[in-house]
């Protein structure tokens, strides 16, 4: 029989690995208080959305519906179904369809993975995650504002600093298409410069030219007309008061003129987080999305975080991780004391701590390395004699968590073990 083929991962999208659970923890975490901080609650919504949903939310001509969703026909019903390639849409959907803003406005927040059919590259990925808030019902710059300081809160809490932000705003609908006429006037006078992409989108979504990446084009897009020229009083002073603000809270931005984003349902504020050129997080108003998608008109505004950029920073600027594995690893003589080992790793997890009890066998020597390699904090020795004497040896693992004069072992009776390690554990962090 020839050997079975070995079945790989779909390209661009990852496992993610233990060795990496310390990371993502962290993050979860911060993400999870930051979110509470803020009065966010969380919500779930299904990874799997009728297709009709991204190309009205999102807009049919973006990279997304033209060439980057998954989506394919149920074969029991035939409908067209898509893996969600962003969020926003469906946690609209859902606010709609429960009829959640029936007693004001919505604080939301969501997690989980999305599915974009990229060209796969390290911070871009075909399965990735996203962290999202969306805020709706609230029409004022004061919740721009909100999830932008909620955004900053979070990189401070990650203990992240090079992570910048940039803002700009698309006006109103109206604003946008005497801006757009401009542009596509423009754009035809200068018909020679343009690239086939920019032709096909010069009637289409002219404000996406401006985005290129083509830096033949670049000249012409930094010329073209800008859309503040063409923003009422209203707009303008939405943007005002978004940015006074973030002056008043002391956080620094950067106005970028080219930031258009890649999705149609915005208006007035977009922002994005930027490290080192790549956009951390993106987000915006977007006031006409709830009409759009068949609901009574509200406002809302709201960012999605790409999660594997965020830890890609997080491991760039070498983040604290705490100590990321258990608290105690439990060595022991083998069967002759497995059951006080049970007992005491029992009694240690009623006090609240994690313990590995080593499985498998082995000496001690090798015990040990186990016992090093799992990250714990001390070492729990269990030998036949003093399980007798009801005394277990603790060691610790760290240097900083050994108490002054005890030096790195102490024997310690089974009944004080739990409050010793926790004591040494409160010691510890005191002194982080
Ligand atoms: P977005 O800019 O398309 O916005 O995505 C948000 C973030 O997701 C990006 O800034 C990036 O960090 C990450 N991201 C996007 N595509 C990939 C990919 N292929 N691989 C890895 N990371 C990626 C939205 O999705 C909007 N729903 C954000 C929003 C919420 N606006 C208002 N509310």
């Amino acid at each position: 029989m020839s050997k079975p083929e070995r079945i790989q991962g779909v390209r661009g999208m990852n496992d993610v690995l233990p060795a990496d659970e310390a990371l993502w923890t962290r993050f979860e975490e911060a993400v999870a208080s930051t979110m509470r901080a803020y009065g966010y609650q969380r919500i779930r919504t299904p990874i799997v959305e009728h297709t009709r949903l991204f190309v009205r939310g999102i807009g049919e001509v973006t990279d997304i519906v033209e060439k980057e969703m998954y989506s394919f026909t149920d074969a029991l019903n035939g409908e067209m179904l898509t893996l969600r390639p962003e969020s926003t849409a469906g946690v609209v959907r859902s606010v709609i369809e429960h009829n959640l803003l029936y007693d004001g406005p919505k604080r939301l927040w969501y997690t989980g993975p999305m599915f974009r059919h990229e060209r796969p590259q390290k911070g871009r990925y075909r399965q990735f995650h996203q962290v999202g808030a969306e805020a709706l019902g609230l029409a004022g710059p004061d919740a721009d504002a909100e999830v932008i300081l909620l955004c900053h809160r979070l990189w401070s809490d990650l203990g992240l600093n090079g992570v910048k932000l940039e803002i700009n705003t698309l006006g109103q609908p109206d604003e946008r298409r005497a801006h757009r006429a401009a542009l596509i006037e423009y754009f035809e006078r200068h018909l020679d410069v343009l690239d086939e992409e920019a032709r096909r989108r010069l009637h289409s979504n002219p404000l996406r030219i401006l985005d290129t990446k083509n830096p033949q084009m670049q000249p012409l897009a930094d010329a073209a007309p800008r859309l503040i020229e063409f923003l009422g009083e209203a707009s303008l002073a939405h943007f005002e008061g978004l940015q006074s603000l973030l002056r008043s809270q002391n956080i620094p931005y950067r106005i970028n003129p080219r930031l258009v984003r890649g999705l149609d349902y915005y208006n007035l504020s977009v922002f994005e987080w930027v490290a080192d050129g790549i956009a951390l997080c993106g987000g915006g108003r977007y006031d006409p999305l709830v009409e759009m998608l068949g609901g009574r008109a509200a406002p809302g505004c709201g960012f999605g975080i790409g999660v594997e950029r965020v830890l890609e920073r997080m491991r760039a600027e070498a983040v604290d991780l705490g100590g990321g594995g258990c608290d105690v690893y439990i060595v022991h003589q083998g069967a002759g004391v497995l059951e006080p080992a049970l007992q005491a790793a029992e009694r240690l997890r009623d006090a609240g701590l994690d313990v590995i009890l080593h499985a498998g066998g082995g000496g001690f020597k090798a015990q040990f390395k186990r016992a090093d390699a799992s990250g714990a904090f001390v070492a729990v020795v269990l030998g036949e004699d003093e399980a007798a004497r009801g005394e277990a040896t603790v060691k610790w693992l760290r240097e900083a968590s050994a108490a002054p004069g005890e030096g790195r072992q102490q024997s310690v009776a089974l009944e004080a073990l739990a409050q010793t390690i926790i004591d040494a554990l409160v010691a510890d962090g005191d002194d982080a």
